[in-house]
């Protein structure tokens, strides 16, 4: 069954059918002010940070799912219903979402009523604009009460769920004209409150969930609807919530727009009051008032279709296979935007107090958002790098709102270091900007211990180096990339976390493959550098370390058909053939043949062909095989998932294109290609019922060959997938990659394809590529000419600013 289809002319996901197999979500916002939005309008609004300024409540993994959103309720006298179908779940003559860059359109139909709902946060404003278009699209006049719904969490949505001996008691609302002002806790401590607003005058209010609601109801059937009447409640305590009531009327063809706006806004200390505990609504009423009008809706929605229209601009394919391109010029590049946002904290699956930024998660996530807004980028690897420990390692996750480092999880995951220089380096090879090498960028937050970016990579490269292990291969510490892969842990008390309890690594002898990859793979890209800024001793002393890693590695990291995954506390072989369970994994074999180790000896085709066998499904590439069967002590949480699920023997999405990657290395199109297919959601709409998750967007983890349900996915949006396979598309598929000193064109397609053409913005100028492959290969450039002069090599060099370049490339 299908629940929607792809608009590619307007860039849109259009729902037809509201009961998808799992609440199907948008994000709105693009810098402070963010929204999640699912197909029947459930979700919330937050500023910055999802745990600490939550402006709504919602109930994760309730029963009904899904509860909790900016809800209207129309009540025509026949029956109660909501444009989105939810939460009164009434059946609608027709329903409709459309889920765009960064707005949500929902319509509903019902009894000759129509309501068209618009959702979308203008740039740069702390408000989400709801513009409700209301018509009657019957031959009589139609008379109806209209009630808008919205509740209030009390800002930290961790305490919020759980502190209720306070909470009870803290709730307050100010109700001033058609404006709700949430204002609970706006003291002396707090300087924000947050509101709802209509465009028109009211014919009543509730901000009592309890009266609103009645105390045995719920969002279904709330009391207040159903009666017709508002009962004008003024919260004091309990549960706090928004809704304003209107009447309308309208003749046979009319229709008449409702302009909501919920929003917050930040006080300076001298100018939080009006009076004596009245706020200051000043800046919250300049923001409705620039909102106030069909015509300055539509306008906001206008910049906001502009912004989008520039950044899609920058990468454009022309592949004649349309899910290739709606994946690579819509849904993937946002997605990217996406993750770049919200990092691990927001989504339907990630519940926002869980998780701040995370340092290597932000690194990786920037490769395929750097082409978008570099300058962002610029600050985000400023602001991570800024969490670093003065020894290399690094807070392993942050928090937005205070950019500070988060105690809680604090440190030792070893690879964390070497994504640092990924990020930075995609950086440069994006915009040309090497002085980035210069800025000084303080350790653990602490200006005062501040040094040049390019010490701080100099520092991350050297953490490996300086906690080498017997086989010389790098310590793995908490874990590496696998958070799962605990081998320190040793835990027996399942009152503890994996992520946060002891770390017993002293005297340990556990080793990564994975960091080993890693290490030889960027080690290479920090040597680069080096050498392109006339570093040459560090980048000669740098190659001796990568090189002494890539013999460690032959020596004592190959196991005869694939790379060894890593050795545990006790010096014990892990993806091993030597193993019962958990004989191969991805990790270790994707970065080592990414990185070409061993490849004269064979060792990459080897290794990828081992993958193949072992690891190869018809919905991807699993983790790791056979998947643990029992808990194992010395391994962690990797052992406690059912076979089949996440880290144990899950298609972690995030790795596939690892061994894509790697595939390309080989020069095996059309293998590459294949991998590439089976996970891109453009190309899983015949499934999208066994798919579950949104099917424009990538998602962590679809079960694997070993589970109950192989197939089904979980954990849609925000993962590190959406980067990795946008990189392993475009820059080792497509072959289009940014270098330090230009563009480098180094394709691996599959072989029955003809050719491609790509238009890229890159540093000012634009490039438009043609691909021709006349002998149906996969790999190796024959010819690149510029606007018709042959070049040398297969690297374009920088181009002069603001012209555009025909670039014919022959395979
Ligand atoms: C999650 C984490 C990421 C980790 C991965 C594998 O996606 O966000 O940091 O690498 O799981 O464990």
């Amino acid at each position: 069954m299908k629940y929607g289809h792809f608009d590619d002319d307007n860039r849109e996901y259009v729902i037809t059918n509201p009961a998808t197999p799992f609440p199907w979500i948008n994000y709105l916002g693009d810098k402070d002010f963010f929204s999640l939005i699912s197909n029947t309008a459930g979700g919330y609004s937050f500023y910055k940070d999802a745990k600490f300024r939550r402006l709504n409540r919602y109930r994760y993994n309730n029963v009904p799912m899904d509860d909790g959103g900016r809800y209207f309720y129309i009540n025509d006298g026949d029956s109660v219903w909501n444009p989105g179908w939810k939460p009164s779940k009434t059946e609608l003559d027709h329903y409709e979402c459309r889920h765009g860059m960064n707005y949500t359109k929902i319509s509903g139909e019902k009894n000759g009523i129509k309501a068209e709902c618009l959702f979308f946060v203008p740039l740069g404003t702390w408000a989400e604009i709801q513009k409700i278009t209301l018509s009657n699209t019957s031959n009589e006049v139609k008379k109806f009460k209209f009630f808008s719904y919205n509740e209030w969490a009390l800002w930290n949505a961790a305490t919020d769920m759980e502190n209720f001996q306070r909470n009870f008691s803290t709730g307050e609302v100010e109700v001033e004209g058609s404006v709700i002002y949430h204002k609970t806790e706006y003291r002396e401590r707090r300087n924000h409150f947050a509101y709802y607003s209509v465009n028109t005058e009211i014919d009543g209010f509730d901000t009592d969930r309890e009266s609103f609601v009645g105390l045995y109801n719920c969002h279904a059937n709330p009391e207040v609807v159903l009666s017709g009447k508002p009962k004008n409640t003024v919260a004091h305590g309990w549960s706090p919530i928004a809704s304003h009531y209107k009447e309308i009327e309208l003749q046979p063809g009319e229709s008449t727009d409702l302009i909501f706006v919920l929003g917050y806004v930040e006080n300076a200390e001298d100018d939080k009051w009006e009076s004596k505990g009245v706020i200051n609504k000043t800046k919250a009423k300049e923001v409705i008032a620039k909102f106030n009008t069909t015509a300055k809706v539509e306008a906001a929605l206008s910049e906001l279709r502009a912004y989008w229209d520039d950044i899609l601009d920058r990468f454009i394919i022309d592949s004649g296979d349309e899910r290739l391109d709606r994946q690579v010029n819509i849904w993937n590049q946002y997605q990217c935007m996406i993750t770049f946002n919200f990092s691990r904290s927001a989504s339907y699956f990630e519940s926002g107090i869980g998780r701040g930024m995370g340092f290597r998660d932000s690194n990786q996530d920037l490769i395929g958002f750097v082409h978008q807004a570099p300058e962002r980028a610029r600050q985000r690897v400023i602001d991570i790098a800024s969490t670093q420990f003065p020894d290399g390692g690094c807070y392993h996750q942050y928090q937005p709102l205070t950019k500070g480092g988060n105690n809680e999880v604090g440190g030792g995951f070893n690879d964390d270091p070497m994504w640092l220089i990924l990020g930075v380096t995609s950086y440069i090879k994006e915009s040309g900007d090497f002085s980035i090498l210069d800025e000084m960028v303080p350790f653990d937050n602490d200006e005062s211990l501040a040094q040049t970016m390019f010490n701080h990579l100099t520092i991350s490269f050297n953490h490996v180096v300086n906690n080498l292990g017997p086989n010389k291969l790098p310590l793995i510490g908490r874990a590496d990339w696998n958070d799962c892969l605990n081998l320190n842990c040793f835990s027996m008390n399942p009152n503890e976390s994996f992520q946060t309890t002891e770390n017993n690594s002293e005297g340990s002898k556990a080793e990564s493959l994975m960091i080993a990859g890693l290490f030889v793979y960027y080690g290479r890209e920090y040597i680069d550098l080096c050498k392109v800024i006339g570093k040459e001793e560090e980048a000669a002393r740098a190659q001796q370390e990568v090189d002494n890693m890539v013999e460690a590695i032959k020596q004592n990291g190959w196991d005869g058909e694939w790379f060894l995954r890593a050795y545990d506390f006790y010096g014990n072989k892990i993806g091993s053939n030597e193993n019962e369970e958990g004989k191969i994994f991805i990790e270790s074999n994707g970065f080592c043949t990414m990185a070409k180790i061993g490849d004269d000896e064979g060792m990459c085709e080897k290794a990828l062909d081992a993958v193949k066998e072992r690891l190869d499904t018809k919905y991807g590439i699993v983790l790791n095989n056979p998947a643990y069967t029992t808990y194992r002590i010395e391994m962690g949480e990797i052992s406690t998932y059912p076979p089949g699920y996440k880290e144990n023997a899950g298609i972690f999405c995030h790795n596939n294109p690892w061994i894509m990657i790697g595939e390309t290395e080989l020069g095996r199109g059309d293998q590459a290609y294949e991998y590439y297919t089976k996970i891109a959601p453009a190309f899983l709409e015949d499934i999208q019922e066994l798919h579950k998750t949104e099917p424009y967007v990538y998602s962590q983890m679809i079960a694997g060959k070993d589970a109950f349900k192989p197939g089904e996915a979980k954990n849609s949006w925000l993962t590190g997938t959406a980067a990795w396979n946008y990189a392993a598309i475009t820059q080792h598929i497509l072959g289009i990659r940014p270098a330090l000193q230009g563009m480098l064109i180094d394709p691996c397609i599959p072989t029955k394809w003809d050719g491609f053409k790509v238009s890229r913005k890159f540093r000012g100028y634009t490039l438009n590529i043609e691909v021709k492959n006349p002998n149906h290969i996969s790999k190796g450039v024959k010819q690149i000419t510029i606007d018709g002069k042959p070049i040398e090599g297969n690297l374009i060099p920088v181009l002069e600013k603001g012209k555009t370049y025909n670039v014919n490339v022959t395979l």
